[in-house]
């Protein structure tokens, strides 16, 4: 399976903050925005990353991660020139993606939850059509709401509805076999002028080929679009991390834990960033890895 992770647009309700830089480049506790979905891609095993943001933005998120040799991953990176919806990460991203099964994750999305990697293994494994992962909100007319039936097959599917259905909020993650390309270029804008992904999740809706996934209590899915909410995560990070010693998206880690790479090449990338707390943690992660390094 391949990746996506869309770092595109604006940020318009984070100004004046993100006039001169991305969102996904914001921090959010220790560590920019953009690692939380990166590391949600590599927990689902997914190693081959297409990183799609602005002109402005791309040569940063390039200076950021390199070609990913160093986390044991490829990535690439290519341009939306302008916020035309997400659903054309797919005609951006079509070339990546090939004849292969594809994850998206938008880059301002963040997850946490202790049973995640489990579920995002079995999904990508499983896959069959499309996996959407619904969370329930109390504000869901702020998103792409959907209703799955017992079987969790989804029912339903609106954006941004005014009179929600439900209280599921469709979240930043999306898995999709090859198809999705396809019905990626049949795809009309919306009234808004967007590309949207709930068009997309609607068409394999019909095909009866969606599933939604709940992600439900006891975990976490966190906006960042306010600066209240942007806030808000950050102390929810600082609080777990702060507790129990342990880091939220560190990719290094989750490179050593899923075996892209070795100790000592973990090692040696918190010996880098040793002038801080994350890179002192890597160090520590590394070393508990094999006794010694
Ligand atoms: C987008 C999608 C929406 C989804 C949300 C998740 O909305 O259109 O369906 O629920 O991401 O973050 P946006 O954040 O672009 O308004």
């Amino acid at each position: 399976m391949k990746g996506i992770i869309l770092a595109g647009g604006t940020g318009s309700r984070l100004h004046p903050t993100t006039l001169a830089v991305s969102k996904q480049l914001l921090p959010v506790g220790d560590k920019p925005m953009i690692y939380y979905p990166l590391s949600v891609l590599m927990l689902a095993g997914v190693t081959d990353i297409l990183i799609i943001s602005t002109p402005h933005e791309l040569p940063r998120m390039r200076r950021l991660f390199g070609d990913g040799a160093q986390l044991g991953l490829r990535l690439a990176y290519a341009e939306q020139e302008k916020p035309r919806g997400i659903a054309e990460a797919f005609l951006i991203g079509a070339d990546h993606v090939g004849s292969d099964a594809v994850a998206l994750a938008l880059g301002d999305n963040i997850f946490h939850g202790s049973s995640f990697q489990g579920v995002l293994r079995k999904e990508a494994e499983e896959l069959d059509g499309c996996v959407l992962f619904g969370y329930p909100v109390k504000d869901p007319q702020r998103y792409g709401v959907g209703e799955a039936n017992a079987s969790g097959r989804l029912v339903s599917i609106e954006e941004k509805p005014v009179r929600p259905r439900s209280n599921r909020a469709i979240t930043g993650l999306y898995f999709y076999d090859n198809e999705v390309v396809d019905i990626a270029r049949r795809l009309r804008p919306s009234a808004r002028g967007e590309l949207e992904i709930t068009d997309i999740n609607r068409t394999y809706m019909e095909r009866g080929r969606a599933r939604l996934v709940d992600l439900g209590r006891g975990f976490a899915w966190l906006d960042t679009g306010t600066p209240e909410s942007l806030l808000q995560a950050s102390q929810y990070v600082s609080a777990l991390e702060e507790r129990q010693g342990i880091r939220i998206a560190c990719i290094e880690e989750v490179a050593l834990r899923m075996g892209f790479i070795n100790a000592q090449a973990c090692y040696e990338l918190g010996a880098r960033l040793s002038g801080s707390g994350y890179g002192q943690y890597v160090m520590a992660i590394a070393e508990e890895c094999t006794g010694r390094v």
